[in-house]
């Protein structure tokens, strides 16, 4: 795992749009794997930005969600998809059949899940993850094996209580559909972004504390290629040495 520590959110904000539009120019037909959450919402609206600049194109690019909560109305503002599509997508040129959600009200999830692994088949180039209180990667929630498939999964009560900031109602979701950690493991490239102080302890514990299923971001210690994309308010626990 490399750690990238950026003294300033905006240094942090702009090295990841940066590195973001290199993927992009360099390999055009990119598939991607991404996030809902606070950590991502000003990344997308920098690449947002740098598309409208011309200085990017997701046109020939696949983007896959790493997850969806279970329970919502199908536009629930909230959800990952729609959140994507709003943060993200509406802003981009990524064609809309290149853009792959997952549908937790699908009649038979399994086979859904399965489709939904086979679509990406030969693998996510570029996986962006935010990283939760407990480590959970996607809805990776601890105890989640290194080999887990894209599921449905029971979120855990911390979980559902910090997901009320992303919804504008109490109807919290309880369980969702995630890519697994196997899929997350295998991407050819995986960045973990997270700032501010309140991901200080997970961080810490992600680059120092033992690798294994109690902390799913720990496992990324051993992927060939990933980077853990911190602030320096995120980064406040670790020492000079970890970096
Ligand atoms: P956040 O969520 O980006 O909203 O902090 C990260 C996560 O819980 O996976």
């Amino acid at each position: 795992m490399h750690l990238l520590r950026f003294d300033a959110e905006a240094a942090w904000l702009a090295a990841v749009a940066s590195l973001w539009r290199d993927r992009l120019r360099t390999t055009p037909a990119l598939t991607m794997c991404l996030p809902s959450g606070a950590t991502p919402a000003r990344v997308y609206a920098e690449m947002v930005r740098s598309h409208r600049a011309g200085l990017v194109s997701f046109a020939g690019a696949r983007v896959f969600v790493l997850d969806e909560f279970g329970g919502l109305a199908a536009d629930d503002p909230g959800g990952t998809r729609n959140t994507l599509q709003r943060q993200l997508l509406d802003g981009v040129d990524l064609p809309a059949a290149a853009f792959h959600a997952l549908d937790p009200d699908h009649a038979d999830v399994a086979r859904h899940c399965a489709d939904f692994e086979t679509a990406f088949g030969g693998g996510i180039d570029l996986m962006v993850l935010g990283i939760g209180l407990n480590g959970h990667l996607g809805m990776n929630e601890p105890g989640s094996e290194a080999d887990s498939v894209t599921r449905r999964v029971e979120l855990h009560p911390g979980t559902i209580l910090s997901s009320a900031r992303y919804f504008t109602h109490g109807n919290l979701p309880h369980w969702g559909l995630t890519v697994g950690l196997r899929a997350i493991l295998a991407a050819k490239e995986v960045w973990v972004l997270a700032n501010g102080a309140g991901k200080a302890p997970i961080v810490k514990r992600t680059v120092r504390g033992p690798i294994g299923v109690d902390n799913p971001a720990s496992l990324l210690r051993r992927h060939p290629n990933c980077a853990l994309i911190v602030d320096a308010d995120a980064a406040a626990m670790l020492f000079p040495f970890d970096f």
